[in-house]
């Protein structure tokens, strides 16, 4: 396990599988070397992912399992070449993200930590808080219309607002229109969410000629990875108000973020927290559990990537 679990979790695997914790080992290197002979199967979490040198260092690897949808962390051209097999877990996160990308979206343009702030400093008593910008009837682009971005553009759907999409191709499936142009899709519209796959596709996918489309009335939601969009480019274009806000829950640097979007105040941060709600939790460890008990059975995969 290259990371810790939920306790729910961690009992439940202690009870079928030995566990080298690499966490908890006092020089990681000593442990890998340990235990290579008897690994079988890499138990992940999204943002730790496995390496190829991690996975070069398994001879017995047959499986990585990811508690999270994306699996960018993860070598899978690595995985592939040695027919290794990789899971992670999709579905069951998709609806809290989706809703955590509302509640950004909410959250910056209702200013509403600010107004909580605003309400316990007393500074009410002095004078009114100033006016905020509304969400309902904006014009809403979605980044990446998947899974996480069609079902945001349906929780959105009670906003009256307008959507439009970019992806690799239209959903003909999908009333909403679609742009073949990020940065078309960005002068388009008030409010970008981003919930694109991370990875070397999409690396700075959002840069700053996407941001100067956006523009000072437009706000930003990121909900995916911290790479897909260019975060120099976007800080600077927040300290500059060349966009007028973002709500982000992912960046660069996790969790030691890049410290000037602490002094912003155009911002909501939020910590890499989008699927941490202890019921969309509970179903990802079920579900690696699931994929680790099919793989040693001999059976299919439940999620399989790779
Ligand atoms: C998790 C994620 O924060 O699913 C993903 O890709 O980023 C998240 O749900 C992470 O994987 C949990 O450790």
């Amino acid at each position: 396990m290259c990371g810790p679990y939920p306790a729910w979790d961690m009992a439940p695997m202690e009870a079928n599988w030995t566990l080298h914790k690499l966490w908890e080992a006092p020089d990681r290197d000593v442990l890998i070397n340990a235990c290579a002979a008897q690994v079988r199967a890499i138990a992940t979490r999204g943002e730790l992912g496995a390496n190829a040198d991690l996975i070069g260092r398994l001879p017995a690897l047959e499986v990585i399992c990811c508690y999270g949808v994306g699996t960018d962390a993860i070598d899978l051209a690595a995985a592939r070449a040695r027919g290794i097999r990789v899971t992670n877990t999709p579905d069951v996160l998709t609806g809290d993200v989706a809703d955590i990308a509302v509640g950004l979206a909410l959250s910056v343009m209702r200013r509403i930590p600010a107004a909580d702030a605003y309400v316990r400093s007393g500074a009410w008593a002095a004078k009114n808080m100033d006016l905020v910008s509304r969400l309902y009837g904006k014009r809403v682009g979605l980044v990446g219309f998947g899974r996480i971005g069609s079902t945001t553009a349906r929780r959105l759907s009670g906003f009256d607002v307008q959507i439009g999409y970019f992806d690799q191709a239209a959903r003909p499936d999908s009333p909403h229109r679609f742009f073949a142009s990020l940065t078309e899709l960005a002068q388009w519209c008030d409010l970008l969410i981003v919930t694109l796959a991370g990875g070397a596709a999409t690396h700075g996918m959002v840069d700053a000629q996407v941001l100067r489309a956006l523009g000072p009335e437009g706000w930003l939601v990121n909900v995916s990875r911290g790479s897909t969009v260019h975060e120099p480019a976007l800080l600077q274009a927040l300290e500059q108000r060349q966009i007028a806000g973002a709500g982000l829950d992912v960046f660069w640097n996790e969790p030691l973020i890049d410290t000037r979007f602490l002094a912003l105040d155009n911002v909501v941060l939020q910590p890499h927290h989008a699927s941490g709600t202890v019921e969309t939790r509970r179903a990802m460890g079920q579900l690696v559990r699931d994929n680790l008990a099919a793989h040693f059975a001999g059976q299919p995969l439940l999620t399989p990537v790779v």
